[in-house]
This record gives C-alpha cells, structure tokens and sequence, in this order.
C-alpha cells in the first residue's frame, strides 16, 4: 500500500489553479460565490447549469462530478446544506463526503477548496482531521492474501487550500493527525482481516517487533510459554494448551511522557483462530472466529498512531495471543487451572477463552503501576445481541475512565455505550471446585464476562470494551479498525492534546 500525500497550500486564484480534481463545497443557498463563478465562466457555465437543472440538490451528503478542461479536469461539487445550518454534523459529513469522492476518483492528485467554507478556524481544524481520516481508510485494500487485486484507489496526493481560515502551518497539524488515526485504523484492519493459518500468536509478535523497529519510542518484548509458565500464567496457557502454535505474551511500550510517568495501559484479546475448543462452535460462519484477535489488533493500531502522533504520554500495550483448539492435549470443561494472581478457575466452557487469556494479561501488567487500563476484546456474541455492530460495550470499575472513553467515542464518532457490572452479578460465577468458575449460570452475558475480568483487575483503575459487535463486520465481511478512533481521542485527551 503506497502512503497518501497531504499538502497545504494557500491558494488565492482557485480558478487559475491546475488540477486532475478539484473538489468544492457547495451550499443549498449560496449561488457559486466569486471563485466558482470564474471556474463555471470556464466551463461555459456547466456549474450553474447542473444547479439549475436540480439532479444536484446540494443536501450533505451528495455530490456530482463534472468534466472539466485541461486545466481543471473535473470539479467535484459535495453537498454541504443551508448555510445556517452548517454545524458539526453537516460538517463531519461534509468532510466524510468529500474523502470518499476523492478515494472513489480517477484523479491521482485531487485538490480540496476549503477557501469559501463559513466556519471557524476551530472547526476547520476538525473538518481536515475527519477528512484525512476518511480518505486514509477509504484508500485502505485488503490484498495480502489475493494474487489478482481487484481495483485499487490511484489517489496518491491531496492538496489543501484553507484560504484565510487557516494558514498552511495550521493546515498541517489535523491532516497529519486525521492521517495518524486513519493509518492506524487500517493497519488494525489489516492484521484483523487476516486469516488465521497466516495471522498466528507468533505472527502477532512480528508485527510487534516490526513496530518497535519504526518507531524509536516503542519498544517490544516478546513472552513464550516457557517464561509465561515461570509467571504462573495457568489460566492464559490452559486457552493454548489445544493449539500447534505457541502462546505468546506481547509488550509494547510507547515512551513519549516523562521517564517516571505512569503508563495507561491497552491490553487486546488476541486469539487468532476461535474454534470454542472441546467446546466447539457450531460451524456456520466459524470462519469470523480469525477476527477474534480484534482487541490485539486495536492496540497496534492505536500505538502507532499514537507514535505518529508523538503523544506525550506513556503507554504500555499488552496483547494475550493464543488459538484455542481442540485436540488431545486441550482443556477440557471442568478442568481447574491456577491463573498468576493465585485464583483457581474452574472451565466450564472452553469457548469462554478470551476471558482466561485477558486475566493473566490484567495481573502481568499491574507491575506497571498504571494510571489506568483498558482491555480490548471481541469478548461475547450477547454484545452483538445487545447493542448491535453501533456501539461499543463500555463496562469500568470507575466513573471517570467509563465517562472518558464515552466522550472519546462521542467525539471520534466511534461510539460506546455502558453496562453494569454490579456486585449482584458476581454469584453467577461461583464454583464448588475453584474460586470462579469462566461462565455465568444465564443471563447478561456480556457482564457476567466483565465481572470475571473485573475480579482481576481490582488495584487499578480499568476498563473493558467489549467490541465483538463493533470490530469487525459480517456483510460486507471484513474488520472496521474499530475501537481505534476511540482509544486514540481518549488518549489524546488524556494527554491534553
Ligand atoms: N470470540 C467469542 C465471542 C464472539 C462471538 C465474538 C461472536 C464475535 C462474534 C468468545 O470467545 C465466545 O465464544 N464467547 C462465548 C461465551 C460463552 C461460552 C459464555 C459466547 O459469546 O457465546
Ligand atoms: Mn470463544
Ligand atoms: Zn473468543
């Protein structure tokens, strides 16, 4: 996948400019304005008359190509609305608009005329972030695994004139953010695409080492069996014990704070094939189980967008990468292993494995004292019974980190939505033979999951996301690259960026 470029540049004559692509917001009310007026004079007023012939109507979220001339090959006018009525969500979608146009085109260079837009310096700032991002993703292919691509975006470089709102200088900052987050985005899609005979444990620790290679501030750390089985990690060993492939316990550390800053922490469910194990899936659709390492795969992302962005925090990201399989050595339901904080769990279920992974994962990264930590999981189907592919299951053992994650996903328009993890539930998970048992006995799934975690995760601050709706989609198939949005903004806020 080649990078796109973004530029800024102030441009004062849009009419004289020479581009492949010229794309240009266009309002319900407002006749062309001075600039366009030029450029339809040129075109023998083909803007005009496309207007007044109303197939263009202008609303957000519409937009027409027109052929151009040598010098301007096409304009692309991209529906913005009423004036007046030109808020934050007419702006997003405006924003949204134009990237797709601009992805979906012929033009391998495209230049975007902010110059007329009646908003703020501010709200420009956001509109080029929302832009970047988009074109970033929708220039994103799954190819890895295909001989013959089918067509690929040409779209290579953006220019952007911000006219007076915003000086180049200015310009630049929320491109190369929008662009952060969106090649973050679609670096998490790509891992997340994979297929699990190519995406394994071991895979997910190269990709790691890879990411410590290109960004001085990371640095990664690779744990085996061997060493896990040292800490006393029995209850994320158990989920592997079916598997050829090794289990693998992934450390990234970001540095960008201050060397004594307490770290946030973002630990990812990472099994890379669910089959359920002895207690094995139904078939239908078993082949979505490789995007079971959703969670891993929004913490490489959201690392290197985070690296990209020089954030000045630290962050330590831990991924618990395994297969759960069956075969003669798997565990089997009832069997009782011993996880690193020293609680026994009783398997009832077998296909309850991301929860057996993540605990040990919780318990290991405790040692970094964090200021405060997030797992990430495509954890319960009951999450996708309650809230759908929209929102994100948030559940915290504190108000602030809950309330921090919603207002990013608001933000980021990435959204998440809370549930309990009451006390109540916790009975749910007694066991005769252990200290708790990895399933609930019925009922609210998707807490009874959290409150197994919760019970690991009691001396810090922490919170699960549950993103088995969210992280990947069952038509078209394919991962999202979700939760990155989220995570990056709240940690952008957290790092008062
Ligand atoms: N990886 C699945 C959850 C899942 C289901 C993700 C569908 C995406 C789509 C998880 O490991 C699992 O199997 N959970 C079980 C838990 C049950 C055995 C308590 C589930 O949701 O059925
Ligand atoms: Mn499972
Ligand atoms: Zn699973």
């Amino acid at each position: 996948m080649t990078t796109l470029s973004f530029t800024a540049r102030k441009i004062d004559r849009i009419a004289e400019h020479k581009t492949p692509m010229l794309v240009v917001p266009m309002f319900e009310d407002h006749v062309l304005g001075e600039d366009l007026d030029r450029i339809d004079a040129q075109f023998g007023g083909a803007l005009s008359q496309t207007l007044a012939l109303g197939d263009f109507s202008a609303k957000p979220g519409s937009h027409v190509a027109l052929a151009g001339n040598k010098s301007i090959h096409r304009v692309i006018m991209i529906g913005c609305g009423v004036a007046a009525s030109f808020d934050t969500a007419a702006q997003h979608k405006f924003a949204e608009t134009a990237a797709t146009a601009m992805a979906k085109g012929k033009a391998r260079d495209a230049t975007l005329n902010l110059a007329s837009l009646p908003v703020t310096s501010a709200d420009l700032g956001t509109i080029l972030e929302v832009f970047a991002k988009h074109v970033t993703m929708a220039c994103y292919v799954y190819d890895a695994t295909i001989a013959k691509p089918k067509e690929t975006p040409v779209l290579k470089k953006v220019t952007v004139n911000a006219g007076a709102i915003l000086s180049p200088a200015k310009t630049k900052g929320p491109l190369g953010v929008g662009q952060a987050i969106g090649e973050g985005t679609n670096l998490t899609r790509n891992l997340v695409n994979l297929p699990g005979n190519v995406c394994t444990p071991r895979y997910l620790s190269q990709q790691g080492r890879s990411l410590a290679k290109r960004y001085e501030s990371i640095k990664t750390t690779v744990l085996g069996e061997k060493k896990m089985q040292e800490l006393g990690m029995g209850s994320l060993l158990s989920v592997g014990h079916g598997s050829d492939q090794e289990s693998q316990l992934i450390i990234m550390e970001y540095s960008g704070g201050k060397a004594k800053d307490a770290p946030y922490a973002l630990v990812g469910k990472g099994i890379t094939f669910d089959t359920g194990g002895i207690s094995l899936k139904p078939g239908m659709k078993m082949d979505e189980m490789k995007f079971d390492m959703g969670g891993a795969g929004s913490v490489f992302g959201t690392l290197q967008a985070i690296a990209d962005m020089k954030l000045p925090i630290n962050v330590v990201g831990v991924i618990a990468a395994a297969e759960n399989m069956p075969s003669g050595r798997a565990t089997k339901p009832g069997d009782v292993v011993k996880s690193m904080s020293g609680k026994t769990i009783e398997i009832l279920n077998t296909d309850a494995e991301g929860r057996l992974v993540l605990c040990d994962a919780l318990t290991y990264v405790g040692r970094y004292k964090p200021r405060e930590v997030v797992d990430i999981a495509t954890l319960t189907g009951a999450i996708i019974v309650a809230l759908g592919n929209l929102a994100t299951g948030i559940f915290a053992n504190d108000d602030d980190l809950a309330n921090a994650l919603l207002d990013a996903g608001n933000k980021s328009n990435d959204r998440g939505w809370q549930l309990p993890i009451w006390d109540d539930y916790q009975m749910q998970l007694d066991s005769r033979f252990a200290d708790v048992a990895n399933i609930g006995t019925g009922g609210a799934g998707s807490v009874t999951a959290a409150c197994f975690l919760a019970r690991f995760a009691e001396k810090y601050k922490w919170a699960h996301l549950d993103v088995a709706g969210s992280a990947f989609s069952s038509s078209p198939k394919g991962a999202t690259g979700r939760p990155v949005p989220m995570l990056v903004e709240y940690l952008r806020a957290r790092a008062g960026r």
